[in-house]
């Protein structure tokens, strides 16, 4: 088990990415926090992984609360004495056009994907130091190594995301404290897939058909990399981003010039 005894607590594990997290967490062996502002979700990932014989609490927290984020961090290290993982992973994305996008939205967004992702770690930092021990793992994306038509807020929380790791790492690498970010592709979770579901199928064919392994990835897939990164096989990778994409920013984003594509 490559968490055994580890404390993690994750944001936005009710859910998709997170909640794949929070199981694969409790199954190598950590307990978990979940914390989410869905506590019928979180309260279910909850149960399924004690029925699974791991050990979890759910919170309730709005991340985009600073005092809540203070609640969160301090009830993982009230019910389990310390905390060793912290996956930063909730997210909240307002769309439009950058001429567009509302004040509240654009707000929100950074509240709740950018300034609570620093927070957390500013309060987990806190009991970390005092052991000289601790993992961070920040879900950034591909939407932070590049744009994307409509997301422009999106793509700038997790650009900072991306940032704010680096910046993290380097001032606590010698505390103890290693600090990585994941940045998945496009991953089959709830709010995608209701996306995608909604059409005639065209918008999921044209995705499948610009992802070099012409399919979505599963959150179990993002969920194993946030899984290394925190463990110590990774002990010594601080500092970085780890791209679990299927290969899409490998891409140019050229078509085929000399006549083939990814399927030749
Ligand atoms: N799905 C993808 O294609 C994809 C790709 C790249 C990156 N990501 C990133 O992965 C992370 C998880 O996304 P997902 O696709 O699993 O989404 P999801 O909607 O399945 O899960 C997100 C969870 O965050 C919770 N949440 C939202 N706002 C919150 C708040 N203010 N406080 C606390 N919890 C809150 C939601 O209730 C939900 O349970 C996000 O950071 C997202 O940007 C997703």
């Amino acid at each position: 088990m490559r968490l055994k005894d580890r404390v993690s607590l994750i944001t936005g594990a009710a859910s998709g990415i997170g909640a794949a997290t929070a199981k694969t967490f409790a199954r190598e062996g950590a307990a978990v926090v979940v914390a989410d502002l869905n506590d019928e979700g979180g309260k279910r990932i909850v149960d399924q992984i004690r029925d699974g014989g791991g050990s979890a609490e759910f919170v309730h927290a709005d991340i985009g609360q600073p005092r809540e984020v203070e609640a969160m961090i301090r009830f993982a290290i009230d019910r389990f004495g310390r905390l060793d993982v912290l996956h930063n992973n909730a997210v909240f994305a307002a769309a439009g056009h950058v001429g567009e996008i509302a004040l509240e939205g654009w707000q929100k967004t950074i509240d709740v994907g950018l300034t609570a992702y620093w927070y957390a770690t500013r309060c987990a930092l806190a009991e970390m130091v005092t052991r000289k021990r601790g993992a961070i793992v920040n879900t950034a994306s591909i939407s932070g190594l590049a744009a994307d038509y409509m997301l422009g807020a999106y793509n700038t929380i997790k650009a900072g995301v991306i940032n704010l790791t680096r910046a993290t790492a380097i001032e606590y690498a010698r505390k103890g404290i290693r600090c990585n970010a994941v940045c998945p592709g496009v991953t089959a979770t709830p709010p995608l897939m209701a996306i995608l579901n909604s059409g005639d199928g065209t918008m999921m064919k044209r995705i499948c058909e610009a992802i070099p392994m012409g399919r979505l990835a599963d959150p179990q897939e993002i969920a194993n990399v946030v899984a290394f990164l925190a463990s110590d096989e990774a002990s010594y990778v601080t500092g970085a981003f780890f791209v679990a994409d299927g290969g899409i920013t490998a891409n140019t984003g050229m078509p085929g010039l000399l006549g083939t594509g990814p399927e030749w």
